[in-house]
């Protein structure tokens, strides 16, 4: 979580809290919102505030955000046939109460039971629920029994000033702030009970070794599995829509490119050099970019009927030495291989740079791709025993 969302939180939760509270005026407002279906920004800061005002000034659009839950625009009807509608950044009913089920989870003087009952009954009958919906029906069970942790984005550093106190609705609260401003809490509920610590497993699908249950590790895994799937899993990205050319299924990426390309072709070039087993990364990170015409990065878009439109199956660089470009490294997504996605792109690609050399050793898939669509130069450059 960001520091600009977490700072309120954080100094809330230290603070005290305050005597006087008016919660039969937030209950009226949380029935307005419940029938109206939306709440406006500044309904859910009353909401809360009137319960719990150590959280005034927290950004509700934020905290929304953190928590998965955003803010969408809805419009107001048009009074007359043709008339025009207004738009409002609004959040549902069930997200609003799923984001005060937070923070009474959190610990705050926030008690979200009467929203509860009163959206349940909107429930019966659904097939289809939102995450929101789902915490809904679950918040009896598990309420005051849940442990909720926050990060910033970074992990604190320096010294570290750790504390432990019970809020006043009974929950235990551990708080460390490093002293590069950086911090972390961990909220019990007033009713938690630790349970026996789980096995660790390994992700299917990334591959990262956590611990299910165990909120940390859950966290972690979260960020890695995001990233790799959004890069092993050939997923559509409408930025690259506007960057087809004529070759549609191939994009450069000179180094003067935008950073969002050079991000994507490094993203691969990690993932090139774990399959490789390489020691460094060879293609800069987007922030290091020099005006070096001397490397042209490059994407492959999908365009078969197996991946998403403008979804990339693959990446590489070309680096120039001496008057001649050479293939310095090239990663088609593990999904997409041995169905023609470098036979297809490889005339444009020589096109492009001539005749070039492929940077040695040369791995396996590699060498018999060149023995069988390769030119004389890039054969003869095979080893004897490739
Ligand atoms: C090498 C790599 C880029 C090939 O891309 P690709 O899109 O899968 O290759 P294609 O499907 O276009 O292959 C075309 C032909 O090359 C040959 N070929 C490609 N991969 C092969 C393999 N693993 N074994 C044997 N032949 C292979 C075949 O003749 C193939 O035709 P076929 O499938 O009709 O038999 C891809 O396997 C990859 O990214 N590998 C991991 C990274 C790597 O090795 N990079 C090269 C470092 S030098
Ligand atoms: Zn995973």
């Amino acid at each position: 979580m960001n520091l600009r969302t977490l700072d309120p939180l954080w100094e809330a939760i230290l603070a005290e809290p305050a005597p006087r509270r008016y919660a039969a005026r937030a209950r009226e407002l949380e029935l307005k919102v419940v029938a109206a279906g939306w709440a406006m920004r500044h309904e859910i800061e009353d909401i809360i505030v009137l319960q719990d005002p150590r959280l005034l000034g927290l950004d509700v659009r934020d905290l929304a955000e953190s928590l998965e839950r955003p803010f969408v625009t809805v419009y107001s009807r048009p009074r007359l046939r043709f008339g025009t509608s207004v738009g409002h950044e609004a959040l549902s009913a069930p997200d609003v109460c799923a984001l005060l089920v937070a923070l009474e989870a959190t610990g705050f003087e926030i008690d979200p039971s009467g929203m509860v009952s009163s959206l349940l009954p909107t429930l019966t009958g659904k097939k289809l629920l939102t995450s929101a919906e789902l915490d809904l029906l679950h918040y009896e069970r598990v309420r005051h029994k849940a442990e909720v942790t926050y990060w910033s984005d970074r992990e604190p550093a320096g010294d570290e000033d750790v504390r432990e106190f019970k809020t006043s609705t009974g929950y235990r609260v551990w708080a460390l702030a490093g002293a590069d401003g950086a911090r972390r809490f961990a909220v019990k509920g007033a009713r938690f009970r630790a349970r026996p610590p789980a096995q660790p497993v390994d992700c299917p699908v990334c591959g990262y070794r956590h611990t299910p249950g165990d909120a940390e590790s859950t966290h972690f895994h979260r960020l890695f599995h995001r990233k790799e799937v959004r890069v092993l899993h050939a997923v559509a990205n409408p930025r690259l829509a506007g960057r087809l050319g004529e070759t549609q299924a191939l994009v450069l990426v000179p180094m003067a490119s935008d950073r969002w390309l050079h991000q994507l072709v490094h993203e691969r070039a990690i993932r090139f050099k774990r399959e490789m087993r390489f020691d460094s990364i060879q293609y800069p990170r987007p922030g290091k970019m020099v005006e070096e015409p001397a490397m042209v990065g490059f994407l492959f878009i999908n365009d078969g009927p197996d991946f998403p439109p403008h979804s990339v199956v693959g990446a590489g660089a070309f680096v120039k030495r001496e008057e001649r470009w050479e293939l310095n490294w090239i990663w088609v997504i593990p999904a997409a291989r041995r169905k023609g996605v470098l036979r297809a792109r490889w005339p444009a690609l020589v096109d492009r740079f001539g005749d070039f050399d492929i940077e040695a050793p040369l791995s396996d898939a590699m060498a018999a791709f060149v023995r069988s669509h390769g030119c004389d130069r890039q054969k003869a450059g095979l080893l004897a025993d490739q």
